[in-house]
C-alpha cells in the first residue's frame, strides 16, 4: 500500500490507516460513528485555530492604537455555541447508542463457541468438541462467543469485526457477531493480564460456506491420528489440566503432581486406597469426586461428556508416561495413533457418555 492509499481516505470497508477493513456486519455502523465525531472534530478544530490565528495577528499590539472596550455578553451568540454543539452531541450519542445496542444484544439463532481465556493463551471450543487455539467461523452466520476466564480479566478484540469484550472471571460474557468477509484475521487480548499479555494473539479465520465443517472434521481425524502422549501433552497444555497439575516442575500445585499418580498406591479421603492404573485416571478425570486424594481439595471438574475415547487415552498414555518407571512401558504400549485402540476402534463418536459410565462403574469396583 502507498503512502497516498495509507493517507487518503479510504473506500467503504477497506482498510486505510484509519481503520482496520470490516469484515462483520456491524463494522460499517462503528466506523460511522467514528467517522461522524472524527469529522466533527476535525472541522471544529480547523474552525477554531484559523479564528484564533487570524484574532491573534488582526488585534495584535501596534505603535498608535489603543485597547477597546470589548462586550461581556452576547446572548444570541452565547445561545448558539451552547445549542448547536448540544445537538451535535446528541446525534453523536443516538448514532452509537443506535449501534451499541446492536452489537449487545445477539439474535436468537446463533452458531455458539465457547472461549475459555487463561494466563496466556485462548481456547476455542467448538459445538462438536473440537477445541482450538484459533477462532474459526462460519461466514455470513450469527456467531456467538460465550467465554470465560481461568484467572484474570482479558478482554477479546477481533478488529476486523469492531466487536471487544472484557472476560471477568466468575461469570460469562458474551460477544456476537456475523462475519461477512472470509480470510484470515487478528484477534488479539486487549486487556493488560501479566507478562505474556502481548503473546495473546492469534487468528480468526472465516471460512466460505462449507468449509467450518470440513475444518472441524480435520481436527478430529488429527487427534485420531497423533500419537496418544503426543496428544495427551497438547490436552494438558489445552484443557486447563497444567493449571493445577504439575508436570517436570512446570504448573499448578492444587492437584497431584503427574509424576506420581501412574502405579503409585494412593489413599483416599473415603479412607480407600488404589494402585493409580487406566481406570483411576479415567474415573479422575470423568468423575473426580468419586475419589479424592487425602491432602488435596475436593476442586477437580468433571470433564464427563468433553472428551473422546481417543482423547482419553491420550491422557493416560501422557499420564502413564510422566512416571519415570512407566515411560518406557507407556512408550511402547502408546506407540500407536490415539485412533486406532486394541479394538481398532477409530469412530469419533464411540463418543463419551456412555464411555464414561462403563469406566466409571469398573473404577467403583476397586
Ligand atoms: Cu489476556 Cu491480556
Amino acid at each position: 500500500m502507498t503512502l497516498f492509499r495509507l493517507l487518503a481516505l479510504p473506500a467503504a470497508g477497506e482498510a486505510s490507516l484509519w481503520l482496520p477493513e470490516q469484515a462483520s456486519t456491524v463494522a460499517a455502523s462503528v466506523d460511522e460513528a467514528w467517522w461522524l465525531v472524527y469529522w466533527v472534530s476535525a472541522v471544529f478544530f480547523a474552525i477554531i485555530v484559523v479564528a484564533q490565528v487570524y484574532f491573534m495577528w488582526a488585534y495584535r499590539r501596534r505603535a498608535g492604537w489603543t485597547e477597546q472596550k470589548t462586550a461581556h455578553h452576547n446572548f444570541p451568540l452565547e445561545l448558539t455555541w451552547s445549542i448547536i454543539p448540544s445537538l451535535i452531541i446528541v446525534v453523536m450519542f443516538v448514532k452509537g447508542f443506535l449501534g451499541f445496542l446492536d452489537m449487545r444484544m445477539p439474535p436468537a439463532d446463533t452458531y455458539d463457541i465457547t472461549v475459555v481465556a487463561r494466563k496466556w493463551s485462548w481456547s476455542f471450543i467448538y459445538p462438536n468438541g473440537v477445541v482450538h487455539p484459533e477462532l474459526h467461523v462460519p461466514v455470513d452466520r450469527n456467531v456467538k462467543l460465550v467465554m470465560s476466564s481461568d484467572d484474570v480479566i482479558h478482554s477479546l478484540f477481533v478488529p476486523v469485526f469492531r466487536v471487544k469484550q472484557d472476560i471477568v472471571p466468575g461469570r460469562y460474557n458474551y460477544l456476537w457477531f456475523n462475519a461477512t468477509k472470509p480470510g484470515t484475521y487478528d484477534l488479539e487480548c486487549t486487556e493488560y493480564c501479566g507478562t505474556n499479555h502481548s503473546e495473546m494473539r492469534t487468528k480468526t479465520v472465516v471460512h466460505e460456506p462449507g468449509g467450518m465443517e470440513r475444518w472441524l472434521e480435520d481436527r478430529i481425524e488429527d487427534i485420531m491420528k497423533m500419537p496418544p502422549i503426543e496428544l495427551g501433552t497438547l490436552l494438558y497444555n489445552q484443557r486447563g489440566c497444567s493449571q493445577c497439575h504439575m508436570v517436570d516442575g512446570k504448573g499448578g500445585t492444587v492437584g497431584p503432581k503427574f509424576e506420581q499418580t501412574f502405579g503409585n498406591r494412593h489413599q483416599f479421603t473415603d479412607g480407600s486406597q488404589a494402585v493409580g492404573d487406566e481406570n483411576y485416571i479415567r474415573e479422575s478425570v470423568m468423575n473426580p469426586q468419586a475419589q479424592v486424594r487425602t491432602g488435596f481439595p475436593p476442586t477437580m471438574p468433571t470433564y464427563k461428556g468433553l472428551f473422546r475415547e481417543a482423547e482419553i487415552r491420550g491422557l493416560i498414555a501422557f499420564i502413564k508416561s510422566q512416571n519415570p518407571k512407566f515411560k518406557a512401558e507407556a512408550e511402547r504400549e502408546y506407540a500407536k495413533p490415539a485412533g486406532e485402540t486394541e479394538a481398532g476402534d477409530a469412530s469419533p463418536d464411540s463418543d463419551l457418555p456412555d464411555g464414561g459410565a462403563n469406566g466409571a462403574a469398573s473404577a467403583d469396583e476397586n
